[in-house]
């Protein structure tokens, strides 16, 4: 079937194609079926969300016991439970440097949160010192990074880089500044993570030096740039920037939407680098991908501006679902599971993932480019470009098809290739999806 046929509008597809669309029916661990009855391997977890596969009964059961007892209330005036326990639990998982967990329904929503809270807490710093001042900060601008991705609502395109997903809107956005993102795959200062001294930060050093007034924030996808081709860094480069935004006092926002929960390795990616932001969204894998929630996490020092009477200087910021029960149930479930029992898997997955990722690059040594694993992400660049570059090279699509012949769903990123399965998959589907990578490459 084509996207033609369908009612309902299929989003990142080119409409007048002749892409096939799949009709799923049906989902159990790993694994998709089809109206047809065929089986595909979910190498890329539905988006990032399935982290223990699809319907994990955990999650499933959850989502039943809730349904019983409280569906959902607004969390204006109200608050239950399932919203509460999590926004705990959360907590303490972040080691309590966080004050509070604040609700959205997606990942750009949680992003534009934090942009919206780190600007708003400069200007009611104005309001709050003693004597309050007359001029209202204007700290609204962001350091944003070139190949990074925060989502598709206008703020969060905003503070991504300018590439094929939102450059028709280029002219919508508010004041950034973009600088190239770190890239220790592919360092362009040649150097390695011991003899590496941050040069890649030396231009926003620079620019917070002459301008650091003017700026708000500074926003990044920590360790990993995802959408944008799983570029993949150094923790050192995360803790100078740390440094950095401490010493020119703007807000460190991470976007942990994808590296969140469990994907790099720790539950949060910004523990591995052992530093603490200022603001973190997360979304994708917290209710383990069957319900839309999301999250983002307050500290201390930015909720105290909004510890007032005042209500000029509340945060007049809701969406009709944010908390909803069911969601957080879900959610609750999620992290429990995530950090009692299945964390440690996804240091073995890692393991695997790289034993794999050595055997495709001594096999392909032309072809496979870059090998990279971190957590449970491996990817490479397949060497291979046919005319376009980036997202709309069609190698990817043509290595896309191959795959789904062989029962495997990835979906790269033009020629960029990854994996970033369910944390639970099984032995067996791992080593299917690297067999069918390997035909897939000898075949093009
Ligand atoms: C790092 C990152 N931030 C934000 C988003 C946007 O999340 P959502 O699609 O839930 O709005 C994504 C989605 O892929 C993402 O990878």
């Amino acid at each position: 079937m084509i996207p033609k046929e369908t009612f309902t509008w299929i989003p990142l597809t080119v409409q007048d194609s002749e892409e096939e669309l799949l009709h799923i029916v049906s989902a159990r661990e790993e694994y998709l079926y089809t109206k047809e009855g065929k089986e595909y391997i979910d190498g890329i977890s539905s988006w990032w969300t399935c982290i223990y596969g699809h319907r994990h009964p955990k999650i499933m059961q959850a989502i039943r016991k809730q349904t019983e007892v409280l569906d959902h209330v607004m969390l204006a005036g109200f608050i239950h439970d399932p919203a509460e326990s999590l926004s705990k639990l959360i907590l303490e998982i972040a080691d309590s440097h966080f004050t509070k967990v604040f609700y959205s329904d997606n990942g750009s929503n949680a992003v534009e949160i934090a942009l919206k809270l780190a600007i708003q807490y400069y200007k009611n710093s104005s309001s709050l010192s003693d004597p309050p001042s007359q001029q209202k900060s204007d700290r609204s601008k962001f350091i944003v990074f070139s190949a990074s991705y925060h989502g598709d609502s206008i703020g969060a395109m905003n503070v991504s880089g300018v590439t094929y997903f939102n450059r028709i809107f280029k002219d919508l956005r508010f004041p950034v500044r973009e600088f190239s993102c770190p890239d220790c795959t592919n360092c362009s200062f040649r150097k390695n993570p011991e003899n590496c001294n941050t040069e890649c930060l030396d231009p926003i050093k620079e620019e917070l030096k002459q301008n650091g007034e003017s700026y708000a924030g500074l926003v990044i996808e920590p360790l990993i740039f995802g959408a944008s081709g799983m570029i993949f860094y150094h923790p050192k480069v995360l803790r100078e920037l740390r440094e950095i935004t401490e010493t020119f006092g703007v807000m460190f926002i991470l976007d942990e939407v994808f590296t969140g929960m469990g994907r790099t390795g720790e539950f949060f990616a910004f523990q591995k680098a052992g530093i603490v932001p200022d603001l973190v969204a997360f979304a994708k894998g917290l209710t383990g991908g069957a319900l839309p929630l999301a999250a983002t996490l307050v500290s201390g020092k930015i909720y105290e501006n909004f510890l007032t009477k005042d209500p000029y200087l509340s945060f007049f910021h809701a969406h009709t679902m944010t908390g909803n029960a069911i969601a957080c149930s879900a959610g609750l479930a999620s992290v429990e599971f995530l950090s009692s029992v299945v964390l440690p898997r996804v240091k073995s997955l890692e393991g695997q993932m790289q034993a794999y990722m050595d055997d495709l690059a001594d096999r392909f040594p032309e072809r496979v480019q870059n090998p990279r694993v971190m957590g449970a992400v491996a990817a490479f660049e397949l060497n291979e470009t046919i005319g376009e570059d980036e997202y709309l090279n069609p190698i990817g699509k043509a290595l896309r098809k191959k795959l789904m012949e062989e029962g495997v769903l990835l979906r790269p990123l033009g020629n960029t290739v990854y994996v970033t399965p369910p944390y639970t998959i099984s032995e067996t589907s791992l080593e299917k999806i690297f067999l069918a990578l390997e035909s897939a490459i000898s075949s093009l």
